[in-house]
């Protein structure tokens, strides 16, 4: 937990290092389950979805360690882990699913509860699951899964990112082909069919909407750099458009990023690609409309950071959140800094004010942490951010010190 004292702010400028992905590297330390033998992830980003899942890798008989700037993990004795509450703590913990089922022959993990977001239900993982053979079973808050994979024929209702990737892991190692319909198209689906291809899978069609998987007996081990985190490059970008300044986002790919910085284009930022990363500069000038969509359309965990670009943008700018059910708790918390928004079910119109003032606000998520502190920069006087709840910490390295590096007025306190 902290809390984060953001004071007005000069134009950031400078250069950011984007750290390696989050939602890349979680579903790929649980792709290390399918091997007995080493699996080295270089440079993980030193946050705390990463730890606690670490935890879980070794509560489920993973041995893990450190070398330099890389987490090497060894799952050569696998089990189910006892203790539920490791499971429970962070939703992406379902991920391990997929491996144990496909290496144990079982698998219980407790039912993720609802979150500030939304429900976050997974039955489009279970449905999977049982297309591959699973059979499952409730109990006391729990799903238990058992039973031989063999290849099928997976439709999914709606492109669930974690539901691929979970459905994509257990069948690298089932008997057979399994071809996965209506899947998730994005750059975390793409890098984690790479790493497990990497460990002898064969695997067709990841980033598009059908994914094909020949089943192989066993998976080897691998050393692997997951992608750049384009949502903390995208955050970054919205800090660059919300002070006017000038940033090369060190490491960024702007192709994981193109719904985004058509929109900033369409404010008035102007965009570079280059060899090195991303360089953002100038500010938002004109409003605009943004509906989250599924990948390649503009990504639900930008919509927050880009919602506090729209609060000093002159205008009227709307949000459509057509991803999760309840994703605007932030609008709240930038009223009480003066921002002018009106929240109807999923859309969120927004005024833009040419000032917005610092008061003490709440994070109630991570992206809408981190949307706080982007108009803390730009607000008169100090916004003391509370985030208790450590959500800032589970998605952004060190986000307080990435941006005093190039001129923004934070300290954690
Ligand atoms: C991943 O969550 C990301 N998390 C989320 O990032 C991201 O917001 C989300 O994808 C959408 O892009 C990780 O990668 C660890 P989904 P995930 O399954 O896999 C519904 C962040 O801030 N659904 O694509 O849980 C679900 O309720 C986090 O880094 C079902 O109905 O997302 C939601 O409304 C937040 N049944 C929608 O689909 C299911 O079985 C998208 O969920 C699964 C999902």
């Amino acid at each position: 937990m902290a809390h984060y004292a953001v004071r007005e702010s000069p134009p950031l400028r400078g250069e950011i290092p984007i750290s390696t992905s989050k939602n890349a590297v979680l579903p790929i330390m649980c792709g290390a389950l399918l091997t007995r033998e080493d699996v080295r992830i270089e440079h993980p980003p030193d946050l705390t979805d990463v730890h606690t899942l670490r935890s879980l890798m070794e509560a489920c008989g993973c041995r893990t360690h450190c070398e330099q700037d890389a987490l090497i993990l060894n799952a050569s004795c696998l089990k189910n882990p006892q203790d539920e509450e490791d499971v429970r703590k962070m939703r992406a913990s379902v991920l391990v699913l997929g491996p144990l089922l496909a290496r144990l022959g079982e698998a219980r993990i407790p039912l993720p509860g609802g979150c500030a977001i939304g429900q976050r239900p997974i039955d489009q993982h279970l449905k999977g699951m049982s297309a591959l053979g699973a059979r499952v079973a409730f109990d006391h808050g729990g799903v238990t899964l058992t039973g031989c994979l063999r290849g099928a024929v997976i439709y999914l209702d709606m492109p669930s990112v974690g539901a691929t990737e979970n459905l994509l892991m257990a069948a690298t190692l089932a008997k057979g082909t399994t071809r996965i319909e209506n899947a998730a198209k994005e750059p975390e689906i793409v890098d984690l069919a790479a790493f497990l291809s990497s460990m002898g899978a064969k695997i067709a069609g990841a980033g598009t909407s059908t994914i094909t998987i020949e089943g192989v007996s066993e998976l080897h081990g691998t050393s692997w750099q997951p992608i750049a985190d384009r949502i903390e490059a995208g955050t970054m970008a919205c800090a660059c458009a919300i002070t006017g300044g000038e940033l090369l986002l060190r490491g960024a790919r702007a192709e994981h990023l193109r719904s985004l910085l058509f929109k900033l284009s369409e404010a008035g930022v102007h965009i570079k690609d280059t060899p090195g990363g991303l360089m953002v500069f100038g500010r938002a000038k004109q409003p605009f409309e943004i509906r989250t969509m599924v990948y390649p359309g503009f990504p639900t965990d930008l919509q927050a950071p880009m919602m506090a670009v729209a609060c000093k943008t002159p205008g009227t700018s709307v949000f459509l959140e057509t991803i999760f059910e309840n994703r605007f708790m932030h609008a709240a918390e930038l009223a009480r800094l003066g921002a002018h928004i009106r929240v109807e079910n999923r859309v969120s119109v927004v005024e833009g004010t040419p000032y917005l003032t610092g008061a003490p606000v709440r994070a109630t998520d991570l992206r809408a942490g981190a949307a706080l502190i982007l108009a803390g920069l730009c607000a008169e006087g100090e916004t003391l951010v509370d985030d208790e709840a450590g959500h800032i910490d589970r998605g952004y390295c060190h986000i307080e010190d990435k941006l005093c590096a190039v001129g923004g007025n934070i300290v954690r306190l």
